[in-house]
């Protein structure tokens, strides 16, 4: 199973935003007002970057100001593990469809796929987590009433200063829902990458012989009762190859993957 369907939805709706917000200023002496004044801003967020102009309601004299904040490293962050993650998993399933039985040959590339899919699992956290952070500044240091407050004419209670629309938030909503939701998907993914590593065969046979050396030193328990308990606790395989693949261990040592 491959998710790279939802990275695009993650970086497309984060990469590709753009939004705008209006105020209006409206001055003493009428002349002078602005009662639609646009701000747009986009990703990656650098909204300290991000200038517009407002009357100052002195004659027809207008100031230059900036929004607060620049969130470029998270947005940034989240849409270049949404990107690898994207472009790892295109690789993967090329490798799986095409060298299908190398792959499976030697242990190399699926403890290298449950390598990487470990990682990129919690990179979607930690990604989305801070994504998810900066957004709600985001949010806050765009919010018409916010950006009010830094107009200097609005200070003045005789001008009138109002908010005329807001930024629509959707598609950032949704980048972050896609980033979580990507986060549960690989995460998911590792149980089924760790089955190809086989290193669950080998926990399950080593804890089996264990068990069965204790049997043999401490107990004359029924070997029955014994076994019982393996092929319920590690496994469906049934009770009698158990024993015969352990008694199989002092000689050539075998690393092929029964299936
Ligand atoms: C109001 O502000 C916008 C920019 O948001 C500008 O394009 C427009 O010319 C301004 N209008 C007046 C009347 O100054």
């Amino acid at each position: 199973m491959r998710v790279e369907l939802f990275a695009i939805f993650a970086f497309a709706t984060c990469g590709g935003y753009s939004g705008q917000l209006r105020v209006s200023v409206d001055c003493m002496e009428k002349a002078s007002s602005n009662l639609s004044i646009a701000i747009d801003f986009a990703y990656p967020f650098r909204l300290h970057q991000v200038s517009f102009e407002a009357p100052m309601c002195e004659g027809m004299r207008r100031e230059r100001l900036f929004l607060i904040g620049d969130f470029s490293s998270s947005a940034e962050f989240f849409v270049t593990i949404a990107v690898f993650a994207f472009l790892y998993s295109l690789v993967a399933t090329v490798v799986y469809i095409l060298f299908w039985n190398k792959y499976r040959e030697n242990n190399r590339g699926p403890l290298i796929d449950f390598v990487v899919t470990v990682v990129f699992s919690f990179m979607w956290l930690v990604s989305s987590s801070a994504w998810a952070k900066a957004l709600s500044d985001v949010k806050l240091a765009t919010d018409p009433g916010e950006v009010q407050l830094l107009i200097s004419a609005c200070k003045d209670q005789t001008n009138k200063c109002g908010s005329v629309q807001e930024p629509r938030w959707s598609g950032l909503n949704t980048s972050v829902v896609f980033g979580f939701l990507n986060f549960v998907l690989w995460a998911g993914n590792i149980w089924f990458v760790f089955k190809e590593t086989g290193w669950h065969k080998g926990a399950a046979r080593f804890v089996a012989g264990a068990s069965e050396k204790h049997t043999g030193t401490f107990s004359q328990q029924p070997r029955n009762q014994d076994s019982f308990d393996q092929s319920g606790g590690f496994n469906t395989r049934g009770d009698l190859d158990q024993p015969s693949e352990y008694s199989q261990v002092g000689g050539p040592p075998t690393y092929a993957n029964q299936m």
